[in-house]
């Protein structure tokens, strides 16, 4: 399974999808760049999700707000004082650790025991107590050295707002999306004639200054969310919680299109909540390495909104016309990273098949790789191929139905290499067609559409093309 993510790992390196941030540099640790196909691909996750939230919908709407926001919000969130992880650095080497991270390890390598600690004494793995004294007995795990005892690291970036750098110009890049849903929450109101139940949804970057990043783009110190906040009566939270935890699932099986069988849910324990969440489950995606959370569905009750109308002491609550109430609402959040989303989506479609599938016009012995991406996600939709280069009259002729083609689809034309080369090439970054203009296209105005997942050929008349391709995707 290890190999699968080292395979698919090459294939991001090969084709572009993702580099490291700043590579010219030697890179930039828990940064990262998105390549051509990579953009289309995380455009369409994101697109997939917006029709499903907020296109399909009448009760949510959209917004985008600000990344650097009042530091007050971060106050009245928690994020200022809660928002941190547990710090250990090796007083020999400096190297910094998570610390609940080590003792993770020390407890599933049995070292623990080896220490002298008992199952017993250390049940929880995340007290910072339990933290210091185990790890005063315990060795840095790269040169040996002593560790320092684990202090709490916030991970909120810092900057300035304005020309002077002092202690009242600080503020910080967003860490979540969600505060500026709730931030911008009465606007809504105001504005948009909602009523609840209603959601606001959000698309954008967050950052955290993650102490060690890493698994790739898994755990990066910028990335984007995907955050619903669905607004509800208190005491409807428990159903409402029940009904997005379906919902969500149905929309990755549905409209992302991953299988079922690698997706489950695992609840929070009570140690693991956010300071916010009364109940907490992720949607864990069963990647080549095991399973891990994509999505975090959270009941927030109305601890956010309290806080902000506490902090700001703008009257936050919402008048209930049904029964002539006022309250603040309470919150169903789900929240899901674009990016693991990415690394799920391409684990999920891809293939390889040893020896390689048969070719239409040679034999191709190496491994052969498909990228199966369901059609609305894949990053090029149509690829458009005369079957030989040095033919004027074809190239014209491709290039004519690519000009057409791409005023709809995303499309790609490409002359180089021999036509099985090529398909295999469309096939390793998932088209899900290609259009291949041949000698009999000349004579009969027609060409071949190749299907990239069952290799059938048919041909097509080029009047007829975007219709048929039109109703292919569905649009
Ligand atoms: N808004 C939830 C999270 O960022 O984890």
């Amino acid at each position: 399974m290890e190999d699968t993510a080292a395979k698919i790992l090459s294939l991001i390196k090969r084709r572009g999808l993702v580099f490291p941030s700043s590579e010219i540099y030697g890179g930039f640790g828990g940064f990262f760049d998105f390549g051509p196909l990579g953009t289309e691909l995380k455009n369409n996750i994101k697109k997939t999700w917006w029709r499903a939230l907020v296109q399909k919908r009448d009760d949510i709407v959209g917004l985008d707000s600000s990344i650097i926001m009042s530091p007050r919000i971060w106050e009245a969130s928690g994020h200022t004082t809660e928002f941190s992880d547990p710090l250990s650095e090796c007083k020999a080497c400096h190297k910094r650790f998570r610390a609940d991270h080590l003792m993770e390890k020390l407890r599933d390598s049995g070292e623990l025991k080896k220490l002298g600690f008992t199952d017993e004494e250390v049940k929880d793995t995340a007290d910072i107590n339990q933290m210091a004294k185990v790890l005063a007995s315990a060795k840095c795990p790269d040169c040996g050295g002593e560790l320092a005892a684990p202090r709490k690291f916030n991970l909120m970036f810092r900057t300035f707002v304005g020309p002077v750098e002092d202690s009242a110009s600080v503020a910080y890049l967003r860490p979540e999306t969600a505060q500026g849903i709730f931030a911008s929450y009465k606007n809504i109101l105001d504005t948009q004639r909602v009523k609840l139940p209603f959601g606001i949804a959000q698309i954008g970057k967050a950052f955290r200054n993650e102490i060690t990043p890493g698994n790739f783009i898994f755990r990066s110190r910028e990335f984007e969310q995907m955050e619903l906040e669905y607004f509800i009566k208190p005491g409807e939270d428990d159903k409402a919680f029940e009904y997005w935890t379906k919902e969500r699932m149905r929309w990755y099986v549905e409209d992302l299109g991953l299988k079922e069988e690698n997706l489950r849910f695992r609840p929070h324990r009570p140690d693991e909540l956010a300071h916010y969440a009364k109940a907490c489950v992720d949607v864990e995606y069963k990647f080549p390495w095991g399973w891990a959370e994509i999505e975090g569905i959270a009941n927030r009750r109305d601890f956010d909104l309290g806080r902000h109308e506490k902090f700001s002491g703008t009257d936050l609550k919402y008048f209930d016309e049904t029964d002539k109430s006022s309250y603040i609402p309470f919150v169903i959040e789900p929240s899901c990273g674009v990016e693991r989303l990415f690394f799920a989506v391409l684990c999920d479609s891809f293939e390889e098949i040893q020896g390689g599938r048969t070719q239409t016009t040679e034999a191709v012995k190496e491994a052969e790789t498909i990228l199966r991406f369901t059609k609305n996600l894949a990053p090029v939709k149509v690829a458009v191929l005369p079957l030989l280069k040095n033919k004027p009259e074809l190239v014209a002729k491709a290039k004519e139905i690519h000009e057409t083609l791409k005023k709809l689809f995303m499309c790609r034309y490409d002359e180089t290499g021999s036509i099985g080369r090529r398909y295999r090439r469309l096939d390793e970054v998932g088209v899900p067609y290609a259009v291949t203009v041949d000698f009999d296209t000349l004579q009969n105005n027609d060409v071949t559409l190749r299907d990239r997942d069952t290799m059938q050929q048919e041909r097509v008349k080029i009047a007829e093309l975007v219709g048929l391709l039109k109703e292919k995707f569905g649009c």
